[in-house]
């Protein structure tokens, strides 16, 4: 443990946003059938999951998106909020974790929640990461670009390496009862997404309902929603005038950030660490 982060099986957190009591709590936590489980690694879409994913599961009220914060729309399982508010939480819920698989309580493996895993470039994943890092007074300061990717691409950083989590969440267990999306397909074509979400979920929204969470999806109109656009959170935890949340919201930044030789190290690193998985990705 140091001042910031405490280890969690191996794994840096930030201590401002669990503790031993949120990981406790995650661990003896009771899934239901009916809960729909958003997994992200950090920077790959978790608050773009909160925005679409109660609206998809209520008929498409966009009510909770205009009054509830984001973080209590759809809690984060391992978070010091969801012991506060996720019993509370009419279900269906959707719920958002950072964690691996492996770290999932014995109550995932036995109940049928569907899962949702989005996954984006991991290119584009550090560099966000790398500004919210400079924003929030809760994460180590990130030094250098170069010093940040070493510590990405060996898993010293906060959530543990991109490669593990991204290969945990592959764990043919799961069948049909996970789906896999990717950031950039949303970014491309958010509708088609929701589509395939509604599917995979068995639910149907009218094509009115389904056009207006599309609308509220949108980068642009997340940004002034002041329950999207972590605004509500003071500045000496997140300081605006530095970064925003709701940074760029675009892929392909990476390439205004990496010089070809770190490009070439990280996507040597990234590839040995994929070797013999067997999965592939449109970025790759
Ligand atoms: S966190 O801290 O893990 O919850 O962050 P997360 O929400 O997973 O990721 C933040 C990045 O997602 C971008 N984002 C979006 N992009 C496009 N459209 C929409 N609607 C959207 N919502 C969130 C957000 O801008 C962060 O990416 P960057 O590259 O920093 O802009």
């Amino acid at each position: 443990d140091s001042e910031l982060n405490l280890v969690y099986h191996g794994i840096l957190l930030p201590k401002v946003i669990h503790s031993e009591e949120s990981l406790k709590y995650l661990q003896n936590f009771q899934f239901k059938d009916d809960d729909v489980f958003a997994v992200t690694y950090p920077k790959s879409g978790t608050t773009w999951m909160q925005e679409i994913l109660p609206p998809l599961l209520n008929g498409g009220d966009l009510s909770s998106v205009e009054t509830i914060p984001n973080w209590d729309r759809a809690p984060w399982l391992e978070e010091t909020r969801a012991p506060v508010v996720l019993d509370k939480l009419p279900s269906p819920r959707a719920i958002v974790s950072h964690m691996q698989y492996n770290l999932m309580p014995s109550s995932f493996f036995k109940s049928k929640a569907k899962v949702i895993y989005v996954a984006r470039n991991p290119k584009d994943v550090i560099v966000s990461s790398y500004h919210f890092h400079k924003m929030v007074t809760f994460l180590e300061d990130p030094g250098t670009f170069e010093e940040f990717t070493d510590k990405f691409l060996s898993g010293k950083n906060v959530f543990g390496m991109w490669t593990d989590h991204v290969k945990s969440w592959r764990n043919p267990e799961l069948g049909d009862r996970i789906l896999y999306i990717t950031y950039e397909e949303m970014l491309q074509d958010l509708r088609e997404v929701l589509g395939r979400i509604l599917k995979f979920l068995g639910r149907e929204l009218s094509a009115e309902a389904l056009d207006r969470v599309v609308n509220h999806g949108t980068f642009k109109n997340m940004k002034t929603n002041k329950m999207s656009n972590y605004s509500l959170v003071p500045d000496d935890f997140m300081d605006n005038k530095k970064s925003h949340f709701l940074r760029k919201g675009v892929a392909g930044d990476w390439k205004n950030h990496f010089s070809p030789e770190l490009d070439a190290k990280f996507t040597a690193v990234i590839q040995e660490e994929m070797k013999g998985s067997n999965i592939r990705f449109p970025w790759d």
